[in-house]
């Protein structure tokens, strides 16, 4: 199945959506340190790749893993290096290194996977070695979750997200699976914590603009969404379903009185000696 986000501007959303101190924070609270070799499962442009390998020092190493060859492309030319490799390799199937990892990071790539989640997170960590630390990260309630919408967006957008879900295995609840997948696996010393993702009120900023835009508009289009609440006289100035949709979203999050925010699961284990795969 094609990666849902996939669209000739991800790579550019990428690049804006990721912050490096907000990786380097998450994974520091992970356990990641100076000097750890780290796996960044579904590095896209390699923007978490670096942040971790800013984390780990100049004694540590970090090999970024996706099977996109643009992103790993970009990712090579912009931050390759003797201590930042990237692999081509698509995580259906188990990755193994030798010697293994002392840890890996999964950040927003269990979502794209909701029926395969758990052999997903045993094919990663098949790299990591014994003791090591695995950390995933995802959101919760993707997108669904705000304040001072009209009933027909908040319909709309379970609309999209039940369709994603049914025809495109996207799991808007992936975050809160986490915990069942590490203890499942047999990981032990589990912690989780949960931090916003998105936490947007008042002003909107560029970077939320941009972001809420992209998402909502790729969402909307692969999801196959009729738009059957914009059917109405009321919307029939509007060139489409579709662009009465997109109109009302921006109006509400454009408006200063809308609360929204995006629930981020992280949780981190450790690989025992006695672990099942
Ligand atoms: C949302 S993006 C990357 C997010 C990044 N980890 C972060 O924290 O910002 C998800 C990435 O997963 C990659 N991906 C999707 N399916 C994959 C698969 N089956 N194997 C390897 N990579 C995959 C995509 O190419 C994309 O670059």
């Amino acid at each position: 199945m094609t990666y849902l986000m996939e669209h000739k501007d991800e790579e550019a959303r990428l690049e804006i959506k990721t912050d490096p101190e907000v990786v380097k924070r998450q994974a520091a609270w992970a356990g990641i340190k100076p000097g750890m070799r780290v796996l960044d499962v579904g590095c896209g442009i390699g923007k978490t790749t670096a942040a971790l390998a800013e984390l780990v020092g100049p004694a540590g190493q970090v090999v970024g893993l996706d099977y996109s060859a643009k992103r790993l492309a970009l990712a090579q030319e912009r931050y390759g290096s003797d201590r930042i490799r990237f692999i081509h390799h698509d995580i259906r199937t188990p990755f193994h290194s030798s010697p293994p990892f002392d840890a890996v990071w999964a950040r927003f790539i269990l979502e794209y996977f909701r029926h395969d989640q758990l052999a997903i997170v045993g094919n990663i960590t098949a790299s990591l070695g014994l003791g090591g630390i695995a950390c995933l990260v995802d959101s919760d309630c993707n997108s669904l979750l705000h304040h001072g919408q009209d009933e027909r967006l908040q319909k709309t957008l379970e609309d999209i997200m039940g369709r994603l879900a049914r025809d495109h295995d996207f799991d808007a609840y992936a975050g809160r699976r986490l915990f069942g997948h590490l203890r499942s696996l047999g990981f032990h010393d589990i912690s989780c914590r949960i931090e916003p993702h998105h936490l947007i009120y008042g002003e909107l900023s560029t970077v939320d603009a941009y972001n809420w835009t992209r998402k909502i508009e790729q969402s909307a289009r692969v999801s196959g969404c009729t738009f059957d609440e914009y059917a109405g006289e009321e919307f029939s100035r509007y060139p489409s379903r579709y662009d009465a949709f997109v109109a009302e979203c921006t109006r509400f999050f454009t408006s200063p009185e809308r609360f929204s925010y995006t629930p981020l699961v992280i949780c981190r284990g450790l690989k025992t000696p006695q672990l099942v795969r």
